[in-house]
């Protein structure tokens, strides 16, 4: 597949997710075997209106590249100006979402709204392709609901207006995140356009991966929540697709230094209160499975520095049974990969 100077084959790329994919989670994926990340979605009028905040989503480093910006709106003129200055920032590729399901996206026009809308997101992505010099793609759902799929409709349009690629979300918008993906849509896309497909959806672990790629013609695929707290997956699912099988062993000491190099980056790009405090939310992925790990869990939830965090996780590591709690264990305890222990 190649999206502008971005050439990937059979790429496992991840997914643009709001509060998830920063500077520090995107490294950490690259270095686990993601071929492309992206960011997360950023509000067009927010980077129009020069929103420190927002501009500061749009920064990107060398070391993470291929890495696509993805922006969202529903106003040609604000998304026109939005991308010219996400283009400034110099990512590999400009991804515009035309997926999202929340409410207050929709109801500005923007995200999955466009597909009620195809004439509309036509001229938009037309413009947008006609004013940067970087590619542009597009990810979007298969339709609004199950009685409105007009993917192929979208694709179409899509392609005339000249995108890299499109990466679908093979849900409708009211699907939200629920039920599963269906990926059957991906070789009725394939049929009838040409530019590279990306699969995205359901796609949880390494053997979807690979059951994406041998079930559909898919270009690509992408993964979102299976990556949180386990961006093992990449490095699983490319040993998969080369050998047949994963050989890398995720024990306890990779899932520690892998959450702690990734709370490292993260404190390096927004400092140490904020990086520890919004950290939270990935240790109970990076620790699932883990024996006795709920005490060490709830002091982490309340560590306020990097320093805390490590001396917590190290200690663990050292000698797990010092934190047999005798409490019974919770859900998240019983399940490992899947399967109830
Ligand atoms: C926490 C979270 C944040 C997300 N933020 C974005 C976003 O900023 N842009 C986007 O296009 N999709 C976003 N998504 C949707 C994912 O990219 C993906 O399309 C969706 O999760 C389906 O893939 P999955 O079933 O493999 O998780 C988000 C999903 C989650 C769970």
């Amino acid at each position: 597949m190649k999206i502008g100077t971005v050439e990937i084959e059979k790429g496992i790329l991840l997914a643009p997710m709001e509060d998830i994919t920063d500077v520090s989670f995107r490294l950490v994926c690259r270095e686990l075997g993601a071929d492309l990340v992206y960011t997360e979605f950023v509000n067009a009028e927010g980077i129009v209106r020069k929103n420190a905040k927002t501009h500061k989503k749009l920064e990107i480093c060398e070391e993470e590249r291929p890495v696509g910006i993805q922006i969202y709106g529903g106003e040609l003129k604000s998304m026109i100006g939005a991308a010219e200055i996400a283009a400034s920032y110099n990512p590999d590729l400009l991804d515009i979402n035309a997926g999202c399901w929340v409410k207050n996206v929709v109801g500005n026009g923007a995200g999955a709204a466009l597909l009620k809308e195809p004439e509309k997101m036509e001229v938009l992505i037309r413009e947008i392709v006609d004013t940067i010099k970087i590619p542009v793609t597009v990810k979007t759902r298969i339709g609004w609901d199950e009685r409105n799929i007009n993917i192929i409709e979208i694709a179409q349009r899509l392609e005339d207006a000249g995108i890299a690629a499109l990466t679908v979300h093979c849900r409708t918008r009211t699907q939200g995140h629920n039920g599963d993906a269906d990926w059957s849509w991906i070789d009725k896309i394939k049929q009838r356009v040409k530019i590279p497909i990306i699969l995205n959806g359901s796609v949880f672990a390494a053997h979807d991966v690979q059951r994406a790629f041998s079930e559909t013609g898919a270009d690509a695929v992408m993964v979102a929540r299976g990556a949180i707290g386990h961006p093992w997956i990449f490095t699983e699912a490319k040993e998969l697709l080369q050998t047949g099988k994963i050989s890398t062993v995720i024990d306890i000491e990779k899932r520690i230094s892998t959450c702690l190099r990734h709370l490292k980056l993260a404190v390096g790009v927004k400092g140490e209160r904020r990086a520890v405090i919004e950290h939270r939310k990935f240790y109970s992925g990076y620790m699932k499975g883990m024996r006795n790990i709920s005490s060490v869990r709830s002091a982490l939830m309340k560590a306020e520095n990097y320093d805390q965090a490590v001396d917590m996780l190290r200690r663990y590591q050292e000698d797990p049974e010092a934190f047999i709690t005798h409490k019974p264990l919770e859900e998240s305890e019983l399940l490992y990969n899947g399967n109830c222990l």
